[in-house]
């Protein structure tokens, strides 16, 4: 994969067996459907990557509900300036981040935490997502990870102005503001949309 290769460098070789790893065994354990498998680079490792550019440097970002580690660890290969954790509440899900971070042996970077946003009680400045929840639940869940002075970057689809707006009672008074922004991580990859929630300024 062309654009991946010029996108990742020097960690090309760590995401390729992320690939395999998402094309074997997280379909073999039911975290991965298997008509993702030919679409992995481009719908899962280079739309994660998208992200990279909103991280602020030697961030600490947890990743909540990583599922098979998405966005999480292609942006931790990507960036080996970030401190990664991955927080999965489902003990299947759980397991796989483990061996998987075990196995692209990055447990110095990447962390691996059982359990649910809400139930966190650390704070990170950054907190990513992808197909987690709506805006207004994410908020409910994940402001007290980031809260003040950190910010949620989540990967959203069409419905983000709408989910925004339905959380505008929330947004406001939390005096948090949300922009969307249309990210991708190689100029020639596929646009995708990044919300991002960070406290007025
Ligand atoms: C549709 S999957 C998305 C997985 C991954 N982020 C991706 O994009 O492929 C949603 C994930 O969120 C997790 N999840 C659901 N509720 C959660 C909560 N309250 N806190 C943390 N994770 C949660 C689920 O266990 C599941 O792994």
């Amino acid at each position: 994969m062309e654009q991946a290769r010029s996108v990742y460098g020097n960690a090309y070789e760590t995401i390729n067996r992320y690939v395999d790893i998402l094309g074997t065994k997280a379909i073999d354990w039911g975290l991965m459907g298997p008509r993702e498998k030919d679409r992995l680079w481009e719908r899962h490792v280079l739309n994660s990557a998208a992200l990279a550019d909103l991280i602020p440097q030697g961030s600490t970002v947890v990743d909540v509900g990583s599922g098979a580690g998405l966005p999480g660890i292609p942006l931790a290969v990507l960036r080996p300036d970030l401190q990664m954790t991955l927080l999965e509440p489902l003990l299947r899900r759980f397991n796989f981040l483990g061996e998987t971070v075990q196995d692209l042996g990055l447990e110095d970077r990447i962390d691996v935490v059982r359990g649910r946003a809400e139930d966190c009680d650390e704070t990170f400045d950054v907190v990513t997502c992808r197909a987690v929840a709506n805006v207004n639940k994410l908020l409910g869940w994940c402001t007290p990870l980031f809260y003040p002075d950190g910010r949620l970057v989540a990967l959203k689809g069409d419905s983000v102005h709408q989910e925004i707006a339905d959380a505008s009672r929330r947004l406001e008074a939390s005096r948090l503001d949300a922009q969307v922004f249309q990210v991708r991580a190689h100029p020639e990859a596929e646009v995708t949309q990044a919300l991002v929630i960070q406290r007025q300024r």
